[in-house]
């Protein structure tokens, strides 16, 4: 059987912000800065490094301005962060960063927790942030939060989804991720709500953003290669989760991804070693083993521990 699968794929790594906004653990500005310089090391293009949100609602990314100032540039790099007000997007622009996030969701009351608006009043919000940012010569993704399932109220119908999907495209935001949040989704969720958006916006468009709490993000990446998809978020060593969405473990791991996409023999310009090496770094700095199967597996490779150090 000939199965048809790109031929490359576009990876997002979210770990400086998804990964670290759910971390106890204090974590300095430097070693953000030494973990994120390591990530572009690997081949990673596209790094969301921070989120300029409230510093009370998310004090592990307090420093945002200090990170966005501070991150090394290279020519083919794009760092970006997450925006949720004007506010947020004034702190952004003095910062200097290219590259924003706007973030909601297809459940109201996911939405209310975490952004402290209904799903309507947050589309109303972005409209200005996403047309001030466009004019400053920045680019805007967005993100559709509980795509799948959300935790306070159950399966999240495909109409909800695309509804808020289209509202984002309609703005000029360039890419719409769409977040299994709780990592609850399953391949026939990924066919049934992802195919009912592409029958309206391009899959070139379209980025697909997994956690794996249930150990189903490898298998809904497939899904999503199956529908045409060819932009991933994933978190280095597995990091991640999301305050406000309880029982949210980490993102998809980048090293399983990775693996995953070589071994199908699709492209993504990642060197697997150089992406352990900031994983491990980051791992020693948070002193606990990251849940990436990929990572266990290099940290009995001589040559990776060798870098570690
Ligand atoms: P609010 O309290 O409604 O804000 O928070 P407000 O407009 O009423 O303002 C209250 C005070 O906050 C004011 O200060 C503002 O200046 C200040 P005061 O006048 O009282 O001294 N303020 C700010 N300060 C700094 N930066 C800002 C900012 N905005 C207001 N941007 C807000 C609303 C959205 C700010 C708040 O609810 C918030 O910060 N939420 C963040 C939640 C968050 O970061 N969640 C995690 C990211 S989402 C996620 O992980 C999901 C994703 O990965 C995809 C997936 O997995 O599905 C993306
Ligand atoms: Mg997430």
């Amino acid at each position: 059987m000939t199965l048809s699968y790109p031929k490359t794929v576009k990876i997002v790594e979210v770990g400086p912000r998804d990964g670290l906004q759910n971390e106890s653990l204090e974590i300095s500005t430097a070693h953000k800065l030494a973990f994120i310089d390591l990530l572009a090391q690997s081949g990673l293009k596209q790094i969301e490094v921070t989120s300029f949100v409230h510093p009370k609602r998310i004090p592990q990314l307090a420093d945002a301005f200090e990170v966005a100032q501070g991150v090394k540039e290279y020519p083919e790099v794009t760092y970006s962060a997450l925006v949720p007000n004007m506010k947020g997007l004034e702190r952004a622009i003095s910062s200097g960063i290219k590259r924003i996030a706007v973030f909601t969701a297809a459940s109201e009351t996911f939405t209310q927790k975490n952004i402290n608006m209904g799903v309507q009043e947050s589309l109303d919000t972005f409209n200005p942030i996403v047309q001030e940012a466009l004019k400053q010569g920045m680019s805007v993704r967005g993100y559709v939060s509980t795509c799948f399932v959300c935790p306070y109220e159950g399966d999240v119908k495909k109409e909800k989804v695309l509804f808020v999907a289209k509202a984002l495209q309609q703005m000029g935001i360039d890419e719409i991720s769409l977040g299994d949040t709780i990592g609850a989704a399953a391949p026939n969720n990924v066919y049934e709500t992802v195919g009912e958006i592409l029958n309206e916006i391009p899959k070139e468009q379209i980025a697909l953003h997994f956690h794996d709490t249930y150990g189903t993000a490898l298998a809904n990446v497939v899904a999503g290669l199956d529908l045409g998809i060819t932009t991933f978020d994933a978190s280095a060593g597995g990091l991640g989760g999301c305050p406000y969405a309880p029982g949210a473990s980490g993102n998809l791991a980048t090293e399983d991804l990775v693996y995953l996409l070589q071994r199908m023999g699709i492209e993504t310009g990642v060197d697997l070693e150089k992406l352990a090496k900031a994983s491990f770094f980051i791992q020693q700095v948070l002193g606990r083993p990251l849940p990436s199967k990929q990572l266990q597996r290099l940290s009995s490779c001589q040559q990776v521990q060798e870098c570690q150090g």
